[in-house]
């Protein structure tokens, strides 16, 4: 018997037995039960910047870099199956395999796959143990970068293990990077495998992850258990599990509002989430900046709550002028940098943070310079804080039950047709706005970059059903809400329009406060808005650009409806509503034909 199992920290059987099945096929040396100390921290942290796989940053405080293999530096939505047993139900938008293949193909893959590695047993919890249900879940990983990171993310450690007892449901979740280590054989810093599964039974609530070390597919609280199997949870059980960051954000006379956002991968959740306004009275603070859990509260309104418990933020573009509380929660220390540029003074660096260094480490490990012909840092790189340090982190922030949202936000990276700010006219069409959403893809995935394409509600990546299902899920639960009036008001936002150089039109980052005044001015019914062929939109002087240095022309084009680029977005919705197919809600058709109408196509 491998050590570990003996006299192991918990009597919960069922955990118990599934971590002795996973070591007799992983064959792993040791297993370590994790507890989420410091000592643990500071013992795992040592031991991988022994093996090389991290790099201390001595200019701040217990801070490390970690290089990963360059072939492993995103999510990969390829290689990401939703194993249901009907493929119907996985739906056209996710790669599906039956369940059965999926468990042969990968328990092949994970025969002896620990082999000269330590396997790591996470108990964690997402969101709070204080809740109705906590939302427990275990990770098995062989990556002691996983065991760290996790200890920023989520909820871990011996705390959680003890609130499980010895029969509470959880979520097991089953990663091991797919590189066994012969005797005698000497590791890579980064071992990885170029075979890689992201794979997710959402009917048995189970996820197995092979081949990738990397955030998005290695941390299986995030995206894996809090979206996808998240998703279909809450499909079962009405609520809903969103690609959105929450804030707050109080008006000069101290009223409160909450606002969600869901906004593609590298496409802003993080900056609006932490946002420092540039209008004179209004405050921002933090609740999420990438997963929301939406519930109905006692009061019949949606609440919202963060199920993590850090922030892995895009490192490129984030310095103090577009998100100083990014740069303050990072200063504190006790971060994960990966693919980022280490300077000579011990210090990271990456594009977008002020004056380059005149040397550095590029994110390869390769001597860079001003000069170097490539980025310094990966564009997807990373920071990995806990939100905790966030200095503007709401109060509300460890409360069960979350906050009440007033407004929800979808957005995307467009560099055309999409104003900066549309309001929905009812709930139904802000449904029909989340379902339509489009954004060109980012670095966060692999793939090709700059391609528009269809990404409902931001969840294109993270819908653990069918689309359709979806579509008609999020339709439900503003049917289901006891007064239309207490839904959240829903808008559609576009930080990213550009002039014919190429140029970003809105100056964003701060100055996007300017349209969270209008969104709420709109929900006290004190702003005023246009009625146009896409919804409510603001004229120029209906935003407040007091102290803005803008161009008139630019704001008007940012703001633009143009009939002719509209109709042009019409065949692709088209397309996208077809390929959803007959799960597609007879309502999103109907706004589609509406929308037609208006804009005088038949
Ligand atoms: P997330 O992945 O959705 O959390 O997005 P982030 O907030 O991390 O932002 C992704 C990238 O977009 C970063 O490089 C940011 O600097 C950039 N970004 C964020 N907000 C804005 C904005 O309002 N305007 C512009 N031009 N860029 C932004
Ligand atoms: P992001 O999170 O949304 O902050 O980019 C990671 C991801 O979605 O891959
Ligand atoms: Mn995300
Ligand atoms: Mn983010």
């Amino acid at each position: 018997m491998v050590t570990g199992l003996k006299n192991p920290p918990t009597d919960h059987a069922g955990l118990l037995a599934w971590v002795a099945e996973v070591a007799e096929l992983t064959t792993p040396d040791q297993i370590v039960w994790c507890d989420g100390s410091d000592a643990e921290w500071k013992r795992l942290t040592s031991e991988l910047v022994a093996f090389g796989t991290l790099e201390p940053v001595p200019a701040k405080p217990d801070s490390f870099l970690a290089r990963t293999n360059p072939n492993d530096v995103a999510r990969v939505e390829e290689r990401t199956f939703i194993c249901s047993t009907n493929p119907e139900d996985a739906g056209p938008t996710n790669n599906w395999t039956s369940p059965e293949y999926m468990r042969e193909t990968m328990t092949d893959l994970y025969r002896g796959s620990m082999r000269g590695r330590t396997m790591y047993v996470i108990p964690f919890c997402m969101g709070s143990l204080e809740a109705e249900k906590p939302m427990f879940g275990v990770e098995i990983t062989d990556s002691a970068y996983v065991v760290i990171s996790m200890h920023i993310m989520a909820r871990m450690g011996t705390h959680v293990l003890e609130a499980m007892g010895g029969d509470a449901e959880y979520v097991p979740a089953l990663h091991s990077v797919g590189a066994p280590l012969e005797p005698g054989q000497s590791d890579v810093s980064w071992p990885c495998n170029d075979t890689k599964y992201i794979s997710h039974f959402p009917e048995t609530r189970e996820i197995w992850s092979y081949g990738s070390g990397y955030g998005g597919n290695s941390l299986l609280g995030k995206k894996c258990y809090a979206l996808r199997i998240g998703s279909a949870m809450g499909r079962d059980e009405g609520w809903l599990a969103e690609h959105m960051l929450i804030l707050r954000l109080t008006s000069p006379e101290g009223k409160v509002y909450h606002i969600t956002g869901a906004f593609p991968s590298a496409c802003g959740k993080t900056n609006l989430a932490m946002l420092e306004p540039t209008i004179p009275g209004w405050k921002v603070e933090t609740l999420g900046d990438d997963i929301a859990w939406l519930r109905w509260g006692e009061d019949g309104r949606l609440w919202a709550s963060n199920p993590e418990y850090g922030l892995f933020g895009v490192a490129p573009g984030t310095d103090y002028r577009t998100n100083p509380n990014a740069m303050r929660t990072i200063e504190k220390g006790h971060t994960l940098f990966t693919n980022v540029a280490l300077t000579e003074e011990g210090d990271v660096w990456w594009e977008g943070m002020g004056e380059p260094p005149a040397n550095a480490t590029d994110w390869k490990g390769n001597e860079w310079t001003p000069d170097s012909e490539g980025l310094s840092s990966h564009p997807n790189s990373r920071f990995c804080t806990p939100i905790k340090q966030c200095p503007i982190l709401s109060d509300a922030y460890e409360d069960p039950r979350g906050v009440p949202i007033d407004a929800i936000l979808f957005g995307g990276r467009r560099a055309t047709t999409i104003p900066l700010v549309t309001q929905a006219r009812d709930w139904t069409h802000g449904v029909y706005m989340g379902a339509t959403l489009s954004s060109e893809t980012t670095a966060a995935a692999v793939g090709q970059v700059g391609v528009v394409r269809r990404d409902p509600m931001a969840m294109l990546p993270f819908i653990g059903y069918n689309a359709g299902d979806y579509f008609d899920h999020w339709i439900g639960m503003g049917k289901s809400a006891d007064d239309e009036s207490k839904l959240p008001s829903v808008f559609y936002v576009n930080w990213f329009r550009r002039d014919e150089d190429g140029g970003f039109l809105w100056p964003g980052f701060g100055e996007n406060s300017r349209v969270l005044k209008w969104v709420v001015e709109r929900l006290e019914g004190k702003a005023e808005a246009v009625e146009t062929p896409i919804g409510f939109n603001p004229r120029p002087e209906d935003i407040d650009v007091e102290g803005l240095d803008m161009d008139p022309n630019d704001l008007a084009a940012s703001l633009k409806v143009d009939p002719e680029e509209w109709k042009a977005e019409l065949p692709l919705v088209e397309e996208w509503f077809t390929k959803i197919g007959n799960r597609l809600p007879t309502q999103l058709w109907a706004e589609l034909d509406a929308l037609k109408s208006r804009l005088g196509v038949d």
